[in-house]
């Protein structure tokens, strides 16, 4: 699916007048389904110190919740900006979900100053994230943030 058709999916969405849980349920299933390179995305959503597991698709994952000083979810919330990690391997601040997984991006979801949440997607393949995704991403965690 074109990243025009998400786009148009989205503000639809965010206009349907769905709960926010409906609408980040489907955010997350909107994702999944049409990027295959996307094994696991959820959003991680901030409750007081901690980033704590919303929507997801995909294997469960150990890491319900996450305080900011832990893993690429706490590094990028704490940041205040996306993170891409190439290779999960490498990356001494990697919690792990699946064994599969061998890259990672994490996008926060900012209101005003103040991390509220993030997007986090991982892949089975190596540096499967490129700008588009960025790019993409931060366009939905922006229109998400407006839920909030
Ligand atoms: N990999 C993340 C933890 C979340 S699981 O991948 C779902 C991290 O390093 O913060």
């Amino acid at each position: 699916m074109k990243k025009r058709i998400i786009f148009k999916k989205l503000s639809s969405l965010v206009e349907s007048g769905k709960t926010k849980d409906d609408v980040l349920k489907e955010v997350v299933a909107l994702l999944k389904n049409n990027f295959s390179h996307y094994n696991w995305v959820g959003i991680y959503l901030m409750e007081g110190e901690e980033l704590v597991l919303g929507p997801y698709l995909g294997m469960t994952s150990p890491h319900t919740r996450i305080t900011l000083d832990k893993g690429i979810c706490g590094a990028a919330a704490k940041q205040k900006k996306t993170i891409i990690v190439s290779d999960v391997s490498k990356d001494k601040r990697y919690l792990a979900c699946t064994p599969e997984t061998k890259s990672e991006i994490v996008v926060p979801i900012m209101k005003g100053d103040k991390p509220i949440g993030e997007i986090d997607v991982d892949s089975d393949t190596r540096a499967a994230f490129k700008h588009s995704d960025r790019d993409m991403l931060e366009r939905i965690s922006l229109t998400l943030s407006t839920l909030f």
